[in-house]
């Protein structure tokens, strides 16, 4: 370094080596973007042709038929390459087309590189091909807001993560108007094609615009995108079409490698239980992988909880002759004690540290919880629709909410009808703390979707947690394990008998590794109890110190470190498979859109098996839609795919659940899964998840 003496701090930052060192791209920006990922084989040909796969058949909604006359016969397309194009497939690859693209909803990792395969294809069939993007998602696309794609914007996001290049939004088309302006744009742009880069909501917003601008050949291809996992389309007879939707793998494997460091800092420092909130709206597949990936001690999965039935509630009930709605589906109670028990038993072996893994959507699949936000989202939409204005906007602290669902409670009672909202559930619902009451009656997303991310579910479950191990500590059942060892030489150090004082203090005093103090030894006043009736001390005598010191390891101290992954997974750079993935994905999108389709959604099949292996299809969307409710209303929509607990890959998960929670001596079980990887063997890396499920398992081999 030079003597800095005499230089201005302008002078010195010129210097070009400074510059280089703290520029924006670092070495691995550089890398990813110079990086060509793989390509399927179909696309080394000039062509490809589209083939009619007839042998997947799908149950046909009556409500889609009547709404998506357009593309509801659509059937599944395989992309084949083809290197002697007749005159009708090279005239169709070489039409000048404008290109519309747009990202809806939450960033997913890969979204750049579906760009990229995209405007490369466009490009390859015909330099003349213009690639425009939708500035902030759907709402660019009804204010006309967009910018042309060039080779210098592309290039500068390939293979990075994020939706940086022309942004993302939430926005819904679905009003008459709202439709009128898109389609306006799309005529205004001339657009041959609009894709629409997003999750199901996007994916059944796409469809309705497939259906709408039909008449004025302009298509619409859609892509599943989300890091929820939660497009998996199979066909009526199970066959998987799309096992996963990009960005999964990523955010995922980002999760992990967070979890598995803490898995690594709570076995070192051994006095926290951390506790990670993961993300996924609803569905728990990255709870699922991240338990895969890491074998955290205790990981939650909502479909499990909603699938549960109690069989001592059953039996007792049958005995009444009565039935008891609350043996089905587990109670925020019954879980708070299915986890205190985990925490309970990984102390009697000296682990009062640990790892949990809560999925954000769980509540979802808690009965007690499930109805309060359908009956609340049911009284906002109903609000909203009344007095066409926004409740949160006309009540907007919890007071006043909480004021008018008395005032609706009260008139269930003066009316004595059938009412969404009576007393009880007034009452029941004053009795949970303020913030969760706040958070359950937050506004819904644009497209009626409660916003689990929102809320402190971690908070809910572990307060009920907290609460139950102060019980279970006052009983005596909660406390930490004493290793024979130490105690011994503990008690050793300072001439005591470990065998008279061991009897007296401990429950299992024989051969156990771990040593546990007798339950009715709570404080110290009943470790002298204990000693006085052993007549080890007398009234007047102190406890002797080493085994106040035993005693007081045993006490267990529950600390907790709360952690939230969602956001920052999301914004990872992708992995090798996410790039694969999405760029094959970009390519799929362009061999779609120059056969002719429309209302059809990009897949690849085979994402489980070896990349050589992996099929570029089109996907038809309107057979995948079914009516749900939304905003209080029935409206059509893709069904989301929710974990599979009869899959391969959670009963995995369910059978390593003793081994994972490694409650005895032997070491935890935590697994490295690392951080993602740019090199090396990471490109056959893929979601455990999917590898799983793809393994053919004889039908008996899993209790359904
Ligand atoms: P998408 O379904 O749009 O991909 O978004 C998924 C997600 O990341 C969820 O996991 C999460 O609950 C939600 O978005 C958060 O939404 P927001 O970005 O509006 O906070």
């Amino acid at each position: 370094m030079q003597d800095l003496q005499g230089i201005s701090v302008e002078e010195l930052m010129k210097n070009p080596e400074i510059g280089k060192v703290i520029g924006r791209d670092s070495q691995e920006m550089i890398e990813r973007r110079s990086h060509v990922p793989l390509v399927c084989e179909v696309f080394h040909q000039a062509y490809t042709r589209l083939i009619s796969e007839d042998i997947y058949q799908f149950h046909i909604d009556r409500e889609a038929r009547k709404c998506l006359p357009a593309i509801i016969d659509n059937v599944v397309q395989k992309v084949v390459g083809e290197d002697a194009p007749d005159q009708a497939l090279k005239a169709a690859y070489g039409k000048p087309r404008n290109i519309g693209i747009v990202f809806s909803g939450g960033p997913a990792p890969g979204g750049h590189n579906v760009i990229a395969g995209i405007y490369d294809a466009a490009k390859k069939a015909n330099p003349e091909n213009r690639v425009y993007g939708f500035l902030l998602g759907p709402e660019g696309i009804v204010e006309n807001d967009v910018t042309e794609i060039d080779d210098e914007l592309v290039n500068q996001y390939r293979n990075l993560g994020g939706f940086t290049m022309i942004k993302t939004g939430r926005t819904k088309i679905d009003t008459p108007q709202k439709m009128v302006f898109s389609r306006e744009t799309c005529q205004t742009l001339n657009l041959s094609a609009l894709v629409v880069i997003g999750g199901d909501d996007s994916n059944t917003n796409a469809a309705f615009l497939a259906q709408e601008m039909f008449e004025d050949n302009i298509q619409v291809i859609g892509v599943p995108k989300t890091i929820d996992g939660d497009i998996q389309v199979k066909d009526a007879q199970g066959h998987v079409l799309c096992a996963m939707s990009f960005g999964f793998h990523t955010a995922a494997r980002a999760f992990a490698n967070s979890v598995g460091n803490l898995c690594t800092d709570s076995s070192s420092d051994v006095k926290y239980w951390h506790i990670c909130k993961v993300m996924g709206r609803v569905a728990s597949h990255l709870a699922l992988e991240v338990a895969l990936q890491t074998h955290a001690n205790i990981t939650l999965i909502g479909e499990e909880l909603a699938d549960y039935t109690d069989n001592q509630r059953i039996q007792a009930a049958d005995k009444s002759e009565e039935t008891d709605y609350h043996a089905y589906g587990m109670t925020l109670r019954h879980l708070s004690r299915v986890i205190c028990d985990g925490i309970v038993r990984r102390a009697a072996f000296g682990k009062n540290y640990g790892v949990i893994v809560i999925p954000e959507g769980i509540l979802e699949f808690i009965n007690e919880i499930q109805v309060f936000i359908i009956k609340l989202s049911t009284i906002i939409a109903e609000y909203n629709q009344t007095h066409d204005s926004d409740f949160h906007a006309a009540y907007p602290v919890l007071e006043d909410k909480l004021e008018f669902l008395r005032r609706l409670a009260r008139r269930s009672e003066e009316e004595n009808g059938v009412a969404v909202w009576n007393r009880r559930d007034d009452d029941l619902f004053n009795d949970i703390p303020e913030f969760f009451q706040e958070g359950l009656l937050m506004e819904r997303d644009s497209h009626g979707n409660f916003q689990f991310s929102q809320v402190e579910t971690d908070k809910v479950v572990m307060g009920l947690v907290k609460d139950y191990l102060d019980i279970l500590k006052e009983e005596g059942e909660y406390k930490v394990g004493i290793e024979q060892v130490i105690y011994r030489k503990n008690m050793a150090k300072s001439g005591l008998d470990p065998d008279l004082y061991g009897k007296a203090i401990f429950r299992n005093y024989s051969d156990d590794t771990f040593l546990m103090v007798k339950k009715s030894i709570i404080s110290i006043k009943t470790l002298k109890q204990a000693l006085l009736q052993a007549g080890l001390i007398q009234d007047s005598d102190d406890i002797p110190a080493p085994v106040e010191k035993i005693y007081q390891k045993s006490v267990p101290k529950f600390k907790t470190q709360t952690h939230f992954y969602g956001y920052d997974g999301r914004g990872n750079d992708p992995t090798r498979f996410d790039c694969n993935y999405t760029y094959n994905l970009g390519l799929t999108v362009f061999s779609l859109i120059a056969n002719g389709s429309t209302g059809q959604m990009a897949g690849i099949k085979n994402l489980e098996k070896d990349f050589a292996v992996w099929e570029p299809i089109g996907i038809p969307i309107a057979p995948l839609m079914h009516l749900e409710e939304r905003k209080g209303k029935l409206a059509l929509v893709i069904e989301k795919s929710v974990v599979d607990i009869h899959s391969t890959a959670f009963q995995a998960v369910k059978s390593s659940r003793e081994k994972w929670l490694a409650a005895g001596p032997a070491e935890d079980d935590y697994r490295r899964s690392g951080p993602i990887r740019f090199a090396g063997k990471s490109e056959e890396d893929r979601p455990i998840t999917l590898v799983l499920n793809a393994i053919k398992t004889a039908p008996d081999n899993f209790a359904r």
